[in-house]
């Protein structure tokens, strides 16, 4: 039975983004597989949240983790910083990582572009804490979307470093994974590539949004005037709807709406109605599960300390068996 392990940042409710990157094959993956899904709280600490913002947001991470499907009997289902074993092994895989390969880390260089007053040591290791979260269980797989592929590969690099140091095949290299297929970027409705949090106002659609905001956010989506002549390739916005509507709807839709691009005669208000249509059947679910979960505190307690224990079973072999590869060893 594989080990898989994946986690995602308490920014607020869970986007369409990460369902389909993320959530969707955890709930797959948790039938079948020995299954650790966290919430990365110390990840988040980077950007420096009020407490009320950092509790909230995991609060609500939690209930999107639920609402979806995520069983607690089946995964481990925990907050990150319920296990400290994973700040510990953090700090021996610093012991092991290079300030010239985590400076050359593509996220690391976009936050530093992006809050140059706030480029902490923290957004530095970040790769190394994501590793430690993932080999803290000794995870073979990782369901993550097409932007975690580099830490991925960060992950494998520092894992098999400290096999090599220590002379040990000790941790298992864990991969990216999505069902044998690619790895997967929903786009954004702003004409970015990727649908994000921290993209702008619009740009993402989350489980919980209401209907109405659904169809708002749709409707402004960014598109132009529309193909001339057939076969003509689509620019980034255009191919960005159609992206969402191969996740979001029905096949004979995303087909009617391709052949009428084809044709030159697709009408973009239309194809975006049906659009918003859709993501609001896609989310109806979701958001009556988020209502009802929100308001279940007890519920919420119960798994969290049920997760705690399970994850604590196991990141503490770990450490215990680290600690003496290292060379800590009890008198
Ligand atoms: P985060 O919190 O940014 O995103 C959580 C998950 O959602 C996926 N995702 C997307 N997938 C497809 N299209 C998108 N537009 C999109 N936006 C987000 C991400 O790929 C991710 O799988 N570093 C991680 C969190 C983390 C983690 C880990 C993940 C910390 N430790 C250990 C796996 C294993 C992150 O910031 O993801």
């Amino acid at each position: 039975m594989d080990i898989v392990v994946s986690g995602i940042r308490p920014t607020g409710n869970l986007h369409l983004g990460n369902y389909f990157g993320a959530l969707r094959n955890f709930i797959k993956m948790q039938e079948e597989n020995q299954c650790f899904f966290f919430i990365a709280d110390y990840h988040s600490l980077t950007t420096h949240p009020t407490p009320a913002d950092l509790h909230g947001n995991v609060k609500s991470v939690l209930v999107d983790y639920l609402a979806a499907g995520l069983d607690p009997e089946k995964a481990t289902l925990y907050l990150q910083s319920d296990l400290p074993e994973t700040a510990e092994l953090y700090l021996f895989l610093n012991m092991n990582a290079y300030l010239g390969e985590l400076e050359r880390v593509t996220s690391f260089k976009d936050k530093a572009r992006t809050q140059p007053d706030n480029i902490n040591a923290g957004l530095l290791t970040y790769p190394t804490l994501m590793a430690a979260d993932i080999i803290i269980h000794k995870a073979h797989k990782v369901p993550v979307g097409k932007d975690q592929e580099q830490h991925l590969e960060m992950t494998r690099t520092f894992a098999n470093r400290f096999n090599r140091l220590y002379k040990t095949e000790y941790f298992p290299e864990p991969v990216a994974y999505n069902f044998g297929e690619q790895l997967i970027k929903i786009p954004g409705l702003d004409g970015s590539t990727k649908m994000g949090k921290s993209e702008g106002e619009g740009n993402a659609i989350f489980l919980n949004d209401d209907p109405s905001v659904i169809r708002k956010k749709v409707m402004k989506a960014v598109t132009d005037s529309g193909p001339t002549e057939p076969g003509q390739p689509k620019p980034q916005p255009i191919e960005n709807l159609f992206n969402l509507m191969k996740a979001l709807s029905k096949p004979e839709t995303l087909r009617f709406f391709e052949e009428a691009y084809d044709q030159c005669n697709i009408r973009y208000g239309d194809m975006k109605k049906q659009l918003a249509e859709d993501a609001i059947a896609f989310t109806e679910p979701f958001r009556e599960k988020i209502e009802s979960l929100r308001s279940n505190d007890e519920y919420l307690r119960k798994v969290a300390l049920m997760g705690k224990e399970k994850a604590h079973e196991s990141a503490a072999k770990t450490i215990r068996e680290v600690r003496e590869i290292i060379g800590f060893k009890p008198f």
